[in-house]
């Protein structure tokens, strides 16, 4: 059978509305607004394995070395190359729940044999490394987690990571940390600890995509060992062997104008938090914990049908959030902060309605 994933389908397909409170990350960033000049612009360029003024500001920004820098295209290309280069067919994987599908969708994909350990919504989904100690097995390859976690936005600490990493260690299993959701912690200007320097154990992915709105850039990376870099570099190989390089020097622009792109999605980011805070305590009917940080919110639906929900928001609002199902808790759904402060109170208000009608 073809192997997809029903998630993405769906956000491509049918995610799109008026009010669009299903996204994932900061409204696009207009390229007009990025001080690029054609004349930094090449349509070829040096690129094998990595283009070297671009690993370099990654590595830069990661503070690693270049060589530990495997530049792909987006998250999602880096978690797969991490996922491919790190475990072969039959080996466990332990992924945690709820989670980000595609991850779940890609190890399977791979033959990987898929392990769950849980975040429960009733402990703020937090990482509980005795959870992860409890499902590790000799077998396990890699212990895999979000952070922030898409869905919910949880912080993992750099303890509670460690303690993670000593159980993976273990058992031989490496711990793929996605970052791509910590940006947010970079963007507001607070501390966020990226695991990439908790020691050898720790692969991290990440992009700019979600916290600057430069998703079309495709401006993903992997930290990992250089020994793994340079597998994941060769598989990469397979794909799409370079990237487009023009994409790549827009990148090197961004990347050396990351303030000012980050300045305009902390605009959008302070004035919606305060939005999904106000607008959360007012709903008896919801629970979730006060956004501190994230791009999205999970809250729990607590009376009525998070599909019925999401059909009225829809058919009667033109509004769309993320029905919980596609991560694994149906009744949750996912609330995006990302778009405009406009968009956003509309949007909230029209969910108000919604959940009024229930
Ligand atoms: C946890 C997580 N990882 C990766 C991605 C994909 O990001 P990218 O656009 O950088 O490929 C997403 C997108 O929603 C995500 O939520």
């Amino acid at each position: 059978m073809t192997p997809f994933s029903e998630y993405m389908e769906w956000a491509k397909t049918r995610s799109a509305a008026r009010f669009n409170l299903a996204s994932s990350g900061v409204a696009a960033f207009p390229l007009a607004e990025l001080p690029a000049r054609i004349e930094d612009l090449e349509i070829s360029g040096d690129s094998a394995y990595g283009y070297p003024p671009l690993q370099e500001r990654l590595a830069r920004k990661a503070g690693v070395d270049p060589d530990r820098i495997v530049h792909a295209t987006g998250t999602s290309m880096a978690n797969f190359l991490v996922l491919a280069a790190a475990a072969d067919a039959g080996d466990e994987v332990l992924i945690e729940e709820p989670a980000y599908s595609l991850l779940v969708d890609a190890a399977r994909w791979l033959r990987l044999d898929v392990r769950r350990f849980a975040r429960r919504a009733e402990e703020g989904f937090r990482v509980d490394p005795r959870q992860v100690e409890r499902a590790l097995s000799p077998r396990t390859r890699l212990v895999v987690l979000t952070n922030l976690h898409n869905p919910s936005s949880a912080f993992t600490s750099p303890e509670d990571l460690r303690a993670v990493g000593e159980a993976a260690r273990s058992v031989g299993a490496l711990v793929l940390v996605d970052e791509v959701y910590l940006e947010s912690l970079a963007v507001l200007g607070r501390p966020s600890g990226s695991a990439s320097h908790l020691g050898p154990g720790f692969v991290v992915t990440s992009s700019l995509t979600k916290a600057y709105g430069l998703s079309g850039l495709r401006c993903g990376w992997a930290v990992a060992d250089p020994d793994l870099a340079r597998r994941m570099w060769r598989l990469n190989d397979l794909f799409g062997v370079i990237p487009a390089h023009p994409a790549e020097r827009l990148s090197i622009v961004a990347l050396d104008h990351l303030d000012l792109i980050a300045a305009r999605a902390r605009a959008i980011l302070e004035a919606n938090t305060d939005g999904a805070n106000a607008f959360l305590a007012t709903r008896p009917d919801l629970a979730c914990p006060p956004v501190d940080g994230g791009i999205i919110a999970f809250p729990r639906l607590l009376r009525g049908d998070v599909e019925s929900l999401c059909r009225r928001l829809r058919e009667r609002h033109e509004t769309t959030v993320v029905p919980g199902r596609f991560f694994g808790a149906p009744s949750h759904f996912r609330l995006a902060l990302g778009c405009s402060r406009e968009t956003f109170e509309e949007g909230l208000e029209r969910l108000a309605r919604a959940l009024d009608e229930a």
